[in-house]
Formats: structure tokens, C-alpha cells, sequence
């Protein structure tokens, strides 16, 4: 497989509006390392109720606008840019979705979704529960911090059969001798992980690879699933379809 042509589902790509990118100039050198690491897709996911941003929705579109039009000059083919949110979970989540003020990914039904790290088990999946009774597919974002999912094969299978999707993050697949990444490549090689993003925030903070990570896994997983990692999955986001 060549490596271009990525769909990163998860960043914090526009600028001044969260933790991930300060500025235009910043955005721009990271749209250039996402091109060089084959992503063409990108979905911008700035924060929403983390705590983590000022949230101006106005000023969010403004900057979303003005960027989508920058990135589609990078590299010769550009990226192209599309909109969501990375909301963290609370009660009347679900209202700001049906009241538009949290974006979907890319307007379709799906939304990618955190909560906190020491969430429990059973909290996790009423509140996914919950998403999905509005009509929502949820897209648990990088699974791999969560402490009640950490090594636990059923449970995350649980959460699959729900017709969740589930996204690790890039860089948590690349270190060589951490337990954590090797969690990630057995979950990818045993086919629970949907979506392989880069979470990208700054040009020197989880920068957004992406050919990096799938470098480290193809030696170990059949190309098939990561071709749905990275391509075949986020084309059914993109089109609305199931998983
Ligand atoms: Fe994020």
C-alpha cells in the first residue's frame, strides 16, 4: 500500500481555539507534516466542554473557514479539511448536539467523544449508551487512556458490538518497549480498532503522523485491517454509512 492518501479523523488543527494549534503560521507547518505523512483527509476536532478552549463557535467557523482554504494549497494535491468537535461527555451533551452548537463529524450522524480517564466501566457505556438512543454513533477517542478499558479485551469488544467507533492514537502504537503500545499493536492486529488518528496539537507536541505509525504496524498486521484503519473506515464516516 502507498502511504498517501490517510484520513486523520482527530486534530487540533485550527488555530487559537483550544490547546492544539496557536496560530496560522503554526497550522500551515502542520498541515505540511500531515501531506508528507500521506494524510490528503483531515478532520478538524478542536475541544469542546474540556475545559481546554475558549469556545466561540463563531470565531471557530471563521478560523475553520479561513484555514480549509489555506490547506487546500498544501503540498500538489493540498488536504482537504473538514469539521467536527472532540466534546468531552456530560449530562446535555446530547442537547448541544441536537441544538447544533457541537459540531458532528463533517455533519454526518457520528461524533467523536472523551471522557475522563478514570471514568468506570459501566458509566462509560450508559453515557455511550445514551448518544447512541439520540441517534448518534458515537467515536470513542484514543480508548488506550482509559484506565477501565486498559487490558480488557471483553470489555472493548462490549463496547464494539455496540456499533461504537473506537480510535487509538498514533503516537501511542510507535514506542518500541512501552506496555501501553503494545496493548494498541494487539488490539489493531486482533481487529477491535477502527480509527487510527494522530490527535495532532502542536508542530513539537504529538505532531500529526501518520505514516510513522503505520511504518511501525505493518509488520505485524494484515494490510487489510490497516487499510481500514486509515482509509476504508473514515470513507464510511464520510459517508454516513455504518461500521
Ligand atoms: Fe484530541
Amino acid at each position: 500500500m502507498e502511504y498517501e492518501g490517510y484520513v486523520d479523523i482527530h486534530s487540533h488543527i485550527i488555530p487559537g481555539v483550544d490547546d492544539g494549534s496557536q496560530s496560522f503560521e503554526e497550522s500551515m507547518e502542520m498541515l505540511n507534516i500531515a501531506y508528507d505523512q500521506g494524510v490528503r483527509v483531515m478532520y478538524a476536532t478542536s475541544h469542546f466542554g474540556s475545559g481546554k478552549e475558549k469556545y466561540d463557535k463563531e470565531l471557530l467557523l471563521e478560523r475553520f473557514e479561513k484555514l480549509k482554504e489555506m490547506a487546500l494549497g498544501v503540498g500538489d494535491d493540498g488536504i482537504e479539511l473538514l469539521l467536527g468537535n472532540e466534546v468531552y461527555y456530560r449530562p446535555g451533551t446530547v442537547e448541544l448536539l441536537d441544538k447544533k452548537e457541537i459540531f458532528t463529524m463533517g455533519g454526518s450522524r457520528y461524533v467523536l467523544v472523551e471522557f475522563a480517564y478514570g471514568i468506570s466501566y459501566n458509566e462509560l457505556y450508559r453515557s455511550l449508551q445514551k448518544l447512541i438512543n439520540a441517534g448518534y454513533v458515537p467515536i470513542l477517542a484514543h480508548i488506550e487512556r482509559y484506565y477501565c478499558l486498559y487490558r480488557k479485551f471483553s470489555e472493548i469488544a462490549s463496547l464494539r458490538e455496540m456499533g461504537i467507533g473506537l480510535q487509538i492514537n498514533t503516537d501511542s502504537v510507535m514506542a518500541k518497549f512501552s506496555s501501553e503500545a503494545s496493548f494498541c499493536r494487539k488490539l489493531i492486529r486482533n481487529g477491535y480498532i477502527h480509527f487510527l488518528a494522530s490527535d495532532c496539537h502542536r508542530v513539537g507536541w504529538r505532531p500529526p503522523v501518520m505514516k510513522d505509525g503505520y511504518s511501525v504496524l505493518e509488520k505485524k498486521t494484515p494490510p487489510e485491517y490497516l487499510d481500514r484503519l486509515m482509509r476504508v473506515n473514515p470513507d464510511i464516516l464520510r459517508k454516513n454509512q455504518f461500521l
